[in-house]
């Protein structure tokens, strides 16, 4: 199943997410795990250590290029024309590939520009410069992450290329509802990283209770509802029957009841942080 972006590229509905999977032996496994099984999107960062790791995956697999989404993300030390233009080029080495699908934004605010708006401009000439990598070929769309309205808007002041999406940490413990909703009146798509909470709603009574009715896990259930919201949820694992089983949530839907029982879950696990509060 598949998404239609902003801009019209579709993206597979749900991702594989290795935000905190080590680089190395750990991520090449689990991304070979995860393209047996069927994902076709696979979400890193600069950040997270492991995209020559996975740009090794990607070389061993059958799994042409063309039907895999990469995603990428530019961390906090590059908000600059320059430095845009710079991670870019670093991710797209990392990863062995000549284009990235969806290129974010990791962060709103990095430390260093958190005094007197510097982050605006310095967010506004990184999307400049990322609006030429779409024009020169290097990245297909390109979006944003853990943005709160009042980034998305300044972006928008001097935007060409409304975002395509907004990557957030979103699962029933925190449904962020005001960023989602201004996702939405911009049609950017709201991407659910750490869907399971990072783990920390999966012995919720009130999810298992639902599970159970379904013959599924909480985590599926958690995936699933995701989908039913209309989020792209990213759920990760290094565990290969986990892996397998995050992705087989087609095959049941959850009722109109249900999905408000788990509306009704916020704060059941983990939440997000502030963007603005962030000190890295
Ligand atoms: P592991 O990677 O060791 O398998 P999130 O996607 O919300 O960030 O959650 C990731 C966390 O949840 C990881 O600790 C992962 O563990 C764990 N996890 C992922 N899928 C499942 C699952 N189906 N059942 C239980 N735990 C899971």
């Amino acid at each position: 199943m598949k998404i239609k972006l902003n801009n019209g590229y579709e993206i597979p509905a749900i991702g594989f997410g290795t935000w905190r999977t080590p680089a190395g032996d750990v991520a090449k496994a689990s991304i070979k795990v995860a393209l047996e099984a069927g994902y076709r999107h696979i979400d890193t960062a600069a950040m997270y250590g492991n995209e020559a790791s996975i740009g090794e995956a990607l070389k061993e697999t059958d799994v042409p290029r063309e039907e895999i989404f990469i995603t990428s993300k530019l961390w906090n030390d590059k908000h600059s024309y320059e430095g845009a233009k710079e991670a870019l080029a670093d991710s797209l080495k990392n990863l062995d590939i000549d284009y990235i699908d969806l290129y974010l934004i990791h962060w709103p605010v990095p430390k260093v520009l958190k005094d007197n708006d510097a982050w605006k401009r310095a967010n506004q000439e990184t999307w400049r410069y990322l609006e030429e990598a779409v024009e020169q070929g290097l990245v297909r769309s390109i979006g944003v992450s853990n943005f709160m309205p009042h980034h998305l808007d300044s972006l928008l002041e001097t935007a060409k290329i409304i975002p395509a999406t907004n990557q957030i940490y979103l699962s029933p413990s925190d449904q962020q509802d005001d960023v989602v909703r201004h996702n939405t009146k911009h049609n950017i798509l709201s991407q659910a990283y750490s869907p399971l909470g990072s783990g920390t709603i999966l012995e919720n009574e009130d999810l298992q209770a639902i599970a159970d009715k379904y013959n599924k896990s909480i985590a599926q259930v958690a995936i699933r509802w995701s989908l039913q919201k209309g989020f792209n949820p990213l759920p990760k694992s290094v565990t290969p029957e986990r892996i397998v089983s995050n992705l087989d949530v087609f095959d049941f839907e959850l009722t109109d009841e249900d999905m408000n029982v788990i509306d009704s879950l916020k704060g059941i696990g983990k939440e997000a942080s502030n963007p603005d509060e962030k000190d890295f």
